[in-house]
């Protein structure tokens, strides 16, 4: 079997997604399960972009053992500095810099030309080098670069001491067929020395996982991926469809050192954490995805499960019978599940993560991942503005009245308003409390399960002096949900 090398770029290319930013503590965890995952490289952050991205890179350096740690930079020397600085505590470093490749980006964006651009990525890596060995380089835009001359930037990047060469479709342009053709071509025409190349590709039309596959088949090592496929715009190729497909294809020849029984549970901690909801349909990690439903299909099934089932949901951490959890389960039980989920607590977190626990599962029957998940997030967010109460009258032929009690940083505030609609209502009380300029731009509502107890997760985009602040909440009450949700951003732009 050939290795594939699974360079995870999460907590990087994901993270940029707006309103899915994460604090240190959120991205050291999901760095952990990334590292019982298995994944050969994290890119931790890009640290030059701010403080708290730097942090991230130091912390997660010193939290995680056997993965390589990868900072990001531009062809640029304060950020290669600011990247190595923030390695120092990494037992393993890498380095990844580059610059964009494309005429695009050498005509707009550089307003410079091909060789000034060579030149500036030759220097890049060899300033690189000395801070660490491992130096990866990117060519943005490569999807678009012309190959004679990709393979030049290639050439002199290897000559220069890269030791990866990532060849990213930033765009999400490429075909799988011209993709895989470049990859060839690099191949043919480079002397890649010790040097592997990666393929680095974007959804934008749905063709991420391919393009990766056929780099892969054309003579890419490394893949680079994200969990859920999260990123900017339609997100990067996900971790766990290449990572699935090439063991379903075991024929083919290649393996990861993929634990693939984990992938449910950090697909959910991600998930949760990042206030992304994993779209039903989504392959390998969504709810759907080893559901049959057509009659044909189910009785298919029970005659033997391979006749629909290409993967045996237990491979992927998928075991329906360790899902359910009630009112009468215990605190092990409830901690062995969290630990399945990569989530680790001590005996005070998992007492208040228990106590919540058992008022969730009285109103609710059945208790899923996502909600145990949701229990931990809200534990962990702690907040200057808190709702004390809220109580509203509403229904069909009366008026839509809300009362609100908050706690803004220890002292007692209350207001009542009358609405369009309960959520209306109450957060116009809200605004009667909290006198700022603040404006819903998106307001969205979701439920997690299928029954009437379900409970509804609330998404908001609020905007305040010309800035964008995305609060989240989960409730079986969706009033309750949709306040909170808009509390949580404005604690984010409140002193
Ligand atoms: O998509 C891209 O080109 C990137 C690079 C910075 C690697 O994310
Ligand atoms: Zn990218």
């Amino acid at each position: 079997m050939e290795r594939i090398y699974v360079f995870d770029t999460t907590l990087r290319d994901g993270e940029q997604v707006p309103g899915c930013q994460l604090n240190t503590v959120e991205k050291i965890q999901i760095a952990q399960s990334l590292e019982s995952l298995g994944v050969d490289v994290i890119e931790a952050g890009f640290p030059v972009s701010s403080p708290g991205d730097f942090q991230s890179v130091v912390e997660i350096s010193k939290a995680v053992t056997w993965p390589t740690i990868c900072a990001l930079t531009r062809a640029v020397k304060n950020d290669i500095e600011v990247a190595a600085e923030s390695l120092k505590y990494a037992k393993r470093k890498r380095i990844h810099t580059g610059i964009g490749t494309s005429d695009f980006h050498i005509l707009h964006k550089f307003n410079s030309n091909r060789e000034e651009i060579l030149d500036r990525a030759v220097q890049a890596v060899k300033y690189a080098r000395r801070f660490v060995d491992d130096v990866q380089f990117y060519a943005e835009d490569a999807g678009r670069t012309d190959n004679e001359y990709l393979a030049r930037v290639v050439q002199a990047v290897i000559d220069a001491g890269a030791t990866v060469v990532n060849i990213p479709d930033t765009t999400g342009y490429c075909f799988p067929d011209e993709y895989g053709a470049k990859i060839k071509y690099l191949i043919d025409n480079v002397d890649m020395k010790q040097a592997i190349l990666a393929t680095h590709c974007h959804q934008d039309l749905g063709m991420a996982t391919a393009n990766t596959i056929v780099g892969v088949l054309n003579g890419a090592r490394q893949v680079e991926v994200t969990v859920n496929g999260i990123g900017e715009r339609a997100g990067n190729t996900s971790l766990e469809e290449v990572v699935m497909a090439f063991k379903s294809h075991k024929e083919r020849g290649f393996d990861t050192n993929i634990n693939t029984q984990y992938i449910y549970g950090i697909s959910r901690q991600v998930s949760s954490l990042m206030n992304m909801p994993v779209q039903p349909n989504k392959a390998i990690v969504g709810r759907n995805a080893f559901a049959h439903s057509s009659g044909i299909h189910q009785d298919g099934v029970l005659k033997n499960v391979e006749t629909y089932e290409i993967i045996d949901p237990k491979e992927v951490g998928i075991d329906d019978n360790a899902i359910l959890l009630t009112a009468r389960s215990g605190r092990a039980a409830l901690k062995n599940r969290l630990s399945i989920l990569g989530v680790k607590l001590n005996d005070e977190e998992l007492d208040k993560v228990y106590q919540n626990f058992l008022t969730l599962a009285d109103k609710k029957k059945n208790i899923r991942d996502e909600d145990l998940l949701m229990l931990v997030g809200k534990e962990s967010r702690k907040a200057r503005i808190k709702v004390e109460y809220l109580q509203v009258v509403c229904g069909i032929g009366v008026r839509d009245v809300a009362s609100i009690g908050l706690n803004i940083a220890g002292e007692q505030f209350e207001a009542t308003a009358t609405g369009n609609g309960p959520v209306d209502a109450a957060i116009r009380a809200v605004k009667n409390i909290i006198k700022r300029k603040m404006k819903i731009q998106e307001f969205l509502i979701q439920a997690i399960d299928h029954g009437s107890d379900d409970v509804g997760k609330v998404h908001m985009q609020v905007e305040h002096e010309n800035k964008q602040y995305y609060g989240f909440a989960a409730n079986t009450d969706i009033i309750a949900a949709s306040v909170e949700a808009f509390i949580d951003a404005v604690n984010k732009f409140v002193e």
